[in-house]
């Protein structure tokens, strides 16, 4: 007691002979002139102050987050606009140098470059969280990639396509019943990405989504993938620790606080409960033989010398199979739609493939099968302008240069900064391709209808490096399968009332994955006339 009155008598007593107008002043002028330093030296005096570019994009974060946050995913299309002014290697925060060089991007994004995926980026999509995609160095990169590699090669994904094949015709069966009934227009946005994302769930469990068969088609579930994504801009301001908590909040809370978070919490609790039930299933490794899953792989890993190992715990898988779940869900999902807008809304185009449809495969009985549309040019010319335009990833995707400094057309990045540049400055290139927002298979062909390959270094929708994109063949047979199913079994015409009637009616923003910029405002209506 009378040392706590001590401490108090002395508490009063140096209050008392504080110098309130000058502490009021110190205090005012060190919140003042920290800031103020902070810019001068990020602008005059940081290692990257020699880099051209806007000033105040050099000076602070918020221009970044204006552009994305305050204007819903727009930075990038203002980046595409400094670039015309100030050249093509610009500094567009304080810490990142963003590149619109289509030469570069082999060199930045090349299996061996001392790069590694930019903490401060891809820390805000979840936090620091124990899965392949956030994987930071080369080793931890490594040990959770190698083990799936196999599970997603090509053979893997060509052996599963009858399952692929099973949920297209499920839509097949569905668009014909509407034909026969001739119920007028039918929007095929959500129904694409129902496909998507029942065969993922399919492959990545052994048990379906069935979005199909739901009367909402998955709405609140990519509503949810939506908001999730767009946060990421506003999660870019927070620490990577603020953002796990924030998307890790135990569900009932995550409820109370947010009721539309229902989605995201079903999601994490139904991927738990499917993977659970893989764990403890003594028969699901006589499953994975007829019905592969990614999760009893990952339930079961094996190190180099082919010794079992201790798997993940389940929360971890549970976000794996989230991030999985993401990364397929818009990026295939846009593919599909944009191919089929692209295809519709050219008469020649679709006039043209129907007739090599026919050719393949001139009856009933013959099966479609992706190894046979592969060999057909103009379907890979057509699936190619769909990947092109929609670009799944039309975010930047920053890379931290380990190295003492990274070379950019006469410039040099020190160790520790951010180099990047974007699937959208490849793909939608003026330099390489002529008329880059337009829909046109043939600049993929010869005049002889064969596919040339001069393009081929420039095209790059999955990615180029050791981080490139692990579900390209699941992605391309889904997206192969579905169009030829689509463009070959229906007559089929966009309808009056679509709002997409071009591509260029593709308005997308920056949510890391392309999203429709006002999804209300993006179907893809078509009339189904007829089917064979
Ligand atoms: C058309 C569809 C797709 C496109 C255009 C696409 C594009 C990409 C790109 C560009 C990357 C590199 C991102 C970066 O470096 O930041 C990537 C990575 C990744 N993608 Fe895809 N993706 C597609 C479909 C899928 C599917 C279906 C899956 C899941 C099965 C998937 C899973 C992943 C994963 C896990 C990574 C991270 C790989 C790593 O860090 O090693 N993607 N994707």
């Amino acid at each position: 007691m009378k040392l706590l009155n001590e401490i108090h008598s002395l508490f009063d007593d140096t209050l008392q002979h504080v110098d309130w107008p000058l502490m009021v002043t110190t205090v005012a002028g060190l919140l003042v002139s920290f800031p103020i330093a902070t810019v001068i030296y990020r602008i005059w005096f940081h290692p990257l102050s020699k880099i051209p570019g806007p000033r105040l994009a050099a000076a602070t974060w918020l221009v970044e987050f204006y552009y994305n946050c305050i204007c819903k995913g727009q930075y990038y299309k203002k980046i595409e606009e400094w670039h015309k002014v100030y050249g093509p290697v610009i500094r567009i925060t304080p810490h990142e140098v963003h590149v619109n060089d289509p030469d570069t991007y082999s060199h930045l994004y090349k299996t061996n470059a001392k790069v590694t995926k930019d903490p401060l980026y891809y820390q805000r999509f979840a936090g620091d969280i124990n899965v392949l995609f956030f994987a930071k160095d080369t080793a931890t990169h490594r040990s959770r990639r190698d083990p799936l590699n196999n599970y997603f090669s090509k053979k893997s994904v060509a052996e599963f396509e009858a399952v692929i094949v099973k949920h297209i015709d499920k839509l097949c069966r569905y668009l014909k019943q509407h034909a026969e009934n001739s119920q007028g227009p039918i929007d095929l946005h959500y129904r694409i990405r129902c496909i998507v994302l029942d065969i993922f769930s399919d492959y990545a469990f052994g048990k379906s989504f069935s979005f199909q068969d739901s009367s909402s088609l998955g709405k609140d579930f990519f509503d949810m993938i939506r908001v999730h994504m767009a946060s990421l801009w506003l999660f870019r301001m927070m620490t990577p620790g603020m953002v796990y908590w924030i998307t890790h909040l135990p569900p009932f809370i995550a409820l109370k606080l947010d009721p539309s978070a229902s989605t995201y919490v079903k999601l994490k609790e139904d991927s738990k409960a499917a993977i659970k039930k893989i764990r403890d299933d003594p028969k699901a490794g006589d499953l994975r033989k007829e019905n592969r899953t990614v999760f009893y792989d990952m339930l079961h890993p094996h190190d180099d010398d082919g010794n079992p190992i201790a798997p993940k715990s389940l929360d971890d898988l549970s976000d794996e199979a989230y991030g999985l779940t993401v990364a397929s869900s818009d990026t295939t999902g846009n593919g599909v739609h944009a191919t089929m807008l692209g295809i519709l809304s050219n008469p020649e185009v679709y006039a043209k493939l129907k007739e090599e449809f026919k050719k393949a495969f001139p009856t009933s009985e013959s099966k479609i099968t992706w190894a046979k549309l592969e060999k057909i040019p103009f379907m890979v010319a057509c699936i190619k302008e769909g990947l092109r335009i929609s670009c799944g990833v039309i975010g930047r995707m920053p890379r931290i240069v380990e190295e003492p400094y990274f070379q950019v057309l006469g410039y040099h990045i020190p160790r520790g900064y951010s180099v990047t540049t974007s699937n959208y400055m490849m793909l939608r290139n003026e330099t390489i391709y002529e008329d880059p927002h337009d829909y046109k298979p043939s600049r993929w062909l010869d005049e002889n209808g064969n596919l040339h390959t001069h393009l081929d270094k420039y095209f790059v929708p999955f990615g180029k490096d050791s981080r490139h994109c692990i579900g390209m063949y699941l992605a391309q047979s889904e997206l192969y399968l579905s169009v030829a199913h689509l463009v070959h079994r229906f007559d089929m015409k966009i309808a009056d009332e679509s709002h997409h009637h071009s591509v260029k009616d593709l308005d997308y923003i920056d949510c890391f994955v392309s999203m429709a910029k006002d999804v209300d405002k993006a179907s893809l209506k078509v009339i189904v006339t007829s089917s064979d």
